[in-house]
């Protein structure tokens, strides 16, 4: 396995097309998708083109989100990490976003916040990054805490207005960043 990273409970390593079925499995979930555009996925196919369009932003922007996956079961826990973004949003273009995914079953464990904190981490120490934002829901009180326990300072609440992606236009939606400290 092409481990990146390492934590206590969890791989963090690049998606491959066999996390399909795990994929899947999270992405085909209703309650997943209720804070990310409500449009679960209804074929495997589809989770499979997701993947090779991760990929292609590995091989073309050098980044783009990574596959969680449990030590001990090898279950796949769903991705996060760091994505940089070719749209415009929220004033901001070419700007590294921070996001994360867990399928249902493992919610509430505290892989969000430990995969988290180590890709953060990584993507200051390793990849150099200086600025890193993250956006949510204004009502996904569980990723808003996510955010509050990396350590991410909420800036602002905007309207959704970036097309096309995992939005509706205008939706409320809440915008942080990570800071230095002393920033
Ligand atoms: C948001 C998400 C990533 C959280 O993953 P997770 O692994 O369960 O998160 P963690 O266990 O590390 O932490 C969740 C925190 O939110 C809290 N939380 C969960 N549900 C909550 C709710 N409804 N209201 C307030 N806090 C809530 C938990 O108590 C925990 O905080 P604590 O450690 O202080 O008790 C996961 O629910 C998910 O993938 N949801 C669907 C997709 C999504 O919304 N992604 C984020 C889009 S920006």
């Amino acid at each position: 396995m092409d481990v990146l990273i390492e934590t206590e409970r969890l791989y963090i390593r690049p998606l491959i097309l066999s996390d399909d079925i795990g994929m899947f499995e999270m992405d085909s979930d209703p309650e997943v998708h209720k804070y990310v555009g409500r449009k679960p996925v209804e074929r495997i196919e589809q989770s499979r083109e997701v993947i090779l369009f991760i990929r292609a932003q590995y091989e073309q922007l050098g980044i783009g989100r990574w596959a969680v996956i449990e030590k001990g079961t090898d279950d796949f826990v769903g991705w996060l990490g760091h994505k940089l973004m070719k749209v415009p949003v929220n004033g901001h273009i070419d700007f590294i976003d921070f996001g994360y995914r867990i399928t249902r079953k493992h919610w509430g464990k505290g892989y969000a916040t430990e995969g988290g904190k180590a890709a953060l981490q990584y993507g200051i120490e390793t990849l150099g990054y200086k600025e890193i934002y993250a956006m949510t829901d204004i009502d996904n009180a569980a990723s808003r805490r996510v955010l509050e326990k990396l350590g991410l300072k909420y800036i602002e609440t905007f309207p959704y207005d970036a097309e096309p992606n995992w939005r509706y236009p205008g939706e409320p939606t809440t915008w942080y960043k990570w800071m230095q400290q002393g920033e």
